[in-house]
Formats: structure tokens, C-alpha cells, sequence
């Protein structure tokens, strides 16, 4: 196959991001890029790559098939629509849109000009997720009762647009879609019946600088997602509970382990004594009873989304980003909003 072309639209710190790792795919080359900020500084970008003074020119050049939207989130919309109405495909940064109805204008629209549209979830290609998604496919822990997920820094929110809420800032739609979009994967075949929500506001922005999410599924199996920029100490990452066995990832590093059941059937346990009290519930098991592992390892490549979406287009193989995904993940996250707006569960009767 011939690399397709890709125009790239917005060239800040994400775009960049693009450029360097589509260099590697054997499926698609970026040949052109468009930024509205015209003091943008190109000193670094490769003389293959051609500048764009308008949005308008690149759209209208016909050896360009694929629009990479890297702008700020409140512009993915109609610069979706706009380059699927000039006959391109289109790859959007995350979130997609800010709500779910923009985001059904964009799935109207790639139908009605029959392009395809994906979004860039690139964190279902990180490794501690794909680590927690091993355990749990492989039925190391048993069934999966429970899982938290948390991303935590202390350096507040960036000072750019990311601060404002028109412009789609906030650490929801930051880094919100990325945990909530992989959890569903972590519960497959369950639907979801209640989202509650609540977000921060400690630093005073018009933005949250992060959140508490509590999902159920239909099975009353429950997951947790916390973001945090005011952790000078993290928690783990990931902690996940299962019927025979539990896991943590502590950090980005992969440090972590899990514990199992090695298959004994649990003896009974002695009291002890804890603080001030007596406990027979809380005893820690002796080890003969369990066994504890590092972390097993995995590999990714995110470039398979990129070289996915070039297959995608000529009918070799479906989106692995695909829009029924979207549009729960994007329902759900206007849930959250609701939630803690209004200090409520949101239910979803007939589950999501
Ligand atoms: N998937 C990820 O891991 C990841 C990581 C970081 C950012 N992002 C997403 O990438 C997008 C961009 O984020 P960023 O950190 O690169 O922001 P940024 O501010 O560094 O860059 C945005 C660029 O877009 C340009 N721009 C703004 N409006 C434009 C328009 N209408 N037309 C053309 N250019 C325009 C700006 O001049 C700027 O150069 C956001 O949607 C963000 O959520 C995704």
C-alpha cells in the first residue's frame, strides 16, 4: 500500500507528538500541516512537511485522504465536520467533542460524506492498562469484583487553554475519557446502570482539576476513577479485586504485583489483635495460602492505531476505535457532569 497523506491541523504539543511517532508507520506520512497561530515557530519540522497559511488550502489538496485534528477540544467539531465534508477521513484528539451531541454532528456527518472518523485513544495502548486487562482476561484473579484506576500529579492544571471551560478544559475531559473509556473494556458483556461523580475544584479555576467517578455494571460490580493535581503522594494507580486474588500497579514504572489463592482451601483464621481491638475477619492470611507474583509483562505499539486507520479506509479491517464506543463513553461522561452538578447518581434504567 501506498503511504497515505495525512494534513495534521494544529501543531502544538500533541501534533508534534503525531509527527514523530506517524514517522514510524509503514501506512501513513504526515505532508502537510495547518496552525492559526501565525507566529508559530517551524525551525524544527522537516522540510517534507509542507506549511499551510489556511485551513481551506489544505483541505482542497487532493493527494492529502486523512484531516489529524490537534487543536484544543472545543474546535474538534466543526473542524471534523468541515474536512469530512471536503472528502477527507478524519482522526480527532481527544475528547472528541465536549458533549455527545457534537460528537453525533461528527457521526452524522462521516456517514452522510461515507469517511471514516476514529478518535485517538491512544491510552488503551498503555502498558499498565494492558497489564490489568491480561490478569484479568486470563482469569488470574478469579471474577473481577472490583477496580480503581487513578492518575495523580501535584501540578495543578496547566496554565493554557486547558483552564477554560469553553474551550473544553478540566481534567474530566482531559484525562477523564482516557480512564472511563478503557474501564469499560475491563467489565465486558455488563452494562452500566449508575454513574455518580464528583469534581474538584480546589484550585479555583472555572475547570475541575480532577474527579471521583464510582461506575456499577449490571452484575452490581463496581469500578473507580479518581484524577488528581494536588497529590503530592500518589495512590496506586490500578488496584483490582477478584474472587481468588488482587493486583496493584503502583505508578508508570510498572512497579506492582499480584496476590493469589494458591488453591488451598483458606484455614481458619486466628484472631489477632489489632490497636486497641480483636479481629478475626481482618487477619492476614499465613503464607501458605498465598502467593504473590510480579506483574506479567506485555508489549504495545501505539503505531497500530494509526496503521489500523489506514486499513480501516480501504476496507481491510474494521476501526479499532469504533463509534458505538464513542458515543457510550461520550454519554457517559455528560453523566458525570450531571452528577456532580446536581450532587446525584445518574441511573440509566435499562443500562448503558
Ligand atoms: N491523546 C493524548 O495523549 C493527548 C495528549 C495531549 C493532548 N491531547 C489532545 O490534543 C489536543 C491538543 O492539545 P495540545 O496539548 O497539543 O495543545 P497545544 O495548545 O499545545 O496545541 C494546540 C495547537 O492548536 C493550534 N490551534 C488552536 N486552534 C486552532 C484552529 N482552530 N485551527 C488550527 N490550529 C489551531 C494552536 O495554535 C496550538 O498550536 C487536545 O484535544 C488535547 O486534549 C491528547
Amino acid at each position: 500500500m501506498m503511504k497515505k497523506r495525512i494534513g495534521l491541523i494544529g501543531y502544538g504539543g500533541m501534533g508534534k507528538q503525531h509527527i514523530k511517532r506517524i514517522s514510524e508507520s509503514r501506512y501513513v506520512e504526515v505532508t502537510g500541516v495547518y496552525d492559526n497561530d501565525e507566529k508559530k515557530d517551524y525551525s524544527f519540522i522537516s522540510k517534507e512537511i509542507k506549511i499551510y497559511d489556511n485551513l481551506e488550502s489544505l483541505l482542497a489538496n487532493p493527494s492529502i485522504e486523512i484531516i489529524l485534528i490537534a487543536t484544543p477540544n472545543d474546535s474538534h467539531r466543526d473542524l471534523a465536520i468541515k474536512a469530512l465534508a471536503s472528502g477527507k477521513h478524519v482522526i480527532s484528539e481527544k475528547p472528541v467533542t465536549l458533549n455527545v451531541s457534537e460528537l453525533k454532528e461528527i457521526l452524522s456527518a462521516s456517514e452522510k460524506y461515507n469517511r471514516c472518523f476514529t478518535v485517538h485513544q491512544n491510552r488503551r495502548w498503555d502498558e499498565n492498562y494492558l497489564i490489568t486487562k491480561k490478569l484479568i482476561e486470563d482469569n488470574t484473579l478469579g471474577d473481577i469484583f472490583y477496580i480503581e484506576n487513578r492518575v495523580q500529579g501535584s501540578r495543578g492544571i496547566p496554565n493554557d487553554w486547558r483552564r477554560n471551560v469553553d474551550q473544553g478544559g478540566g481534567m474530566l475531559l482531559d484525562w477523564g475519557v482516557h480512564l472511563l473509556d478503557r474501564m469499560l473494556f475491563l467489565f465486558p458483556n455488563q452494562k452500566v446502570i449508575s454513574i455518580h461523580a464528583t469534581l474538584n475544584y480546589f484550585l479555583g479555576h472555572e475547570v475541575d482539576d480532577g474527579f471521583k467517578v464510582e461506575v456499577t455494571f449490571d452484575s452490581l460490580k463496581k469500578a473507580y476513577l479518581e484524577v488528581g493535581t494536588t497529590n503530592f503522594i500518589e495512590l496506586p494507580e490500578w488496584y483490582v479485586v477478584g474472587s481468588i486474588g488482587s493486583a496493584v500497579i503502583e505508578d508508570f514504572e510498572l512497579n506492582g504485583k499480584y496476590v493469589t489463592l494458591t488453591g488451598e482451601l483458606a484455614k481458619e483464621a486466628i484472631p489477632i489483635e489489632t490497636g486497641a481491638g480483636l479481629t478475626k475477619t481482618m487477619a492476614p492470611r499465613n503464607d501458605d495460602s498465598i502467593k504473590t507474583f510480579p506483574l506479567p509483562s506485555v508489549t504495545s505499539n501505539i503505531i497500530e492505531f494509526y496503521d489500523n486507520f489506514a486499513l480501516a479506509i480501504d476496507g481491510q479491517t474494521d476501526l479499532m476505535i469504533k463509534h458505538e464506543e464513542l458515543l457510550r463513553l461520550s454519554t457517559l461522561i455528560d453523566a458525570c457532569f450531571e452528577s456532580s452538578q446536581k450532587n446525584e447518581t445518574i441511573k440509566f434504567p435499562n443500562g448503558l
